[in-house]
């Protein structure tokens, strides 16, 4: 895979509005939330959020005492922004999951939800993930399953022509995949971390589903399918729970970001933050940390 796997970009995408709050999509919010309740610790120190959007999910984080929403959209974290306020609590940066600008070590919970189905380089992305977890930190992670009921009925009937039993990803559409259970167990292992729990979740993701079964029930019946997760995997999306192996060294006390480009340590000064390995500036404006390498090496340039 090439060292700058492709982004896909979000900045402008009404998201949220189309694909959340004006579809009926109140199912799949409400199991996801299950899913989270049942997987998250019940209290932490610094959680990453990656791929946050806008921050649909970031409230369900309040075990956590900080959460730092990471997304390359810089207008994704400004309808977060709004949706969430601008306090204390949450860091807004914009940066790209493959060189995320944070040091080693650094956070003791992850979340990538929804966020996985865009790498097409998911190995490499886990590793980035793994290298600013500290030991023994929390990862919840979702993928989007191929190797769902949906998609095993039509390649029996013929309907579809790739196989949702085999290993590699399929994209199904420019820089959406869906993934193989075993093959995201196998990069995970091989990425540091230990698979603690897997939810099946959104079994019932089907709109004769929803039309004729009131949603409270489906979400009961859902919260009672996710947890035959770990026995089998025949659902559209998967969570799981993870926990980091191995050493690592914890971020020493007040170091936090770094430089996606040459790997320094950054003092936090905004409103610019400047690298004093490669002299690279990187812009905090509207409460936004900006590290996304071609955009802010672009607008340096004008
Ligand atoms: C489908 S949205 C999910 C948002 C949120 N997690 C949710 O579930 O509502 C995927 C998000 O991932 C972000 N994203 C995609 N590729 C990324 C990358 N390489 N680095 C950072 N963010 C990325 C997009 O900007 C987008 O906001």
């Amino acid at each position: 895979m090439s060292e700058k796997p492709p982004i896909c970009n979000y900045e402008g995408s009404d998201y949220q509005t189309s694909f959340w709050d004006q579809s009926d999509r109140a199912y799949e919010d409400a199991v996801e939330a299950v899913a989270l309740k049942r997987l998250l610790p019940s209290n932490g120190k610094l959680l990453l959020e990656l791929g946050a959007g806008a921050g649909r999910n970031t409230p369900r984080y309040a075990g956590f005492e900080r959460v730092v929403l990471l997304d390359y959209s810089r207008t994704q974290l400004q309808q977060a922004q709004a949706r969430l306020g601008t306090g204390d609590r949450y860091i807004f940066v914009a940066a790209d999951v493959y060189r995320l600008p944070f040091v080693e070590g650094l956070f003791d919970g992850a979340t990538m939800i929804r966020t996985l189905h865009h790498m097409a380089d998911a190995p490499k992305a886990l590793q980035q993930v793994r290298a600013v977890l500290q030991e023994n930190a929390t990862f919840i992670l979702e993928y989007a399953n191929k190797q769902n009921l949906k998609a095993i009925f039509r390649y029996l009937i013929r309907k579809q022509n790739w196989s949702p039993f085999s290993p590699e990803a399929v994209e199904f559409a420019a820089l959406n995949f869906d993934f193989h259970p075993r093959t995201i167990r196998s990069w995970l292992q091989s990425s540091g971390f230990k698979l603690e729990r897997q939810l099946t979740v959104s079994h019932f993701r089907m709109g004769l589903f929803k039309k004729l079964i009131p949603l409270n029930l489906l979400v009961w019946m859902d919260s009672l399918a996710q947890l035959t997760g770990d026995a089998w995997q025949l659902s559209p999306s998967v969570f799981s729970l993870n926990h980091t192996v191995g050493a690592n060294k914890n971020a020493a006390g007040g170091a936090f970001f770094k430089c996606p480009q040459c790997g320094s340590a950054l003092d936090d000064t905004p409103p610019l933050l400047v690298c004093s390995g490669c002299n690279q500036k990187y812009p905090v404006d509207g409460g936004i940390y900006d590290f996304r390498l071609d955009e802010v090496i672009k607008s340096s340039q004008l």
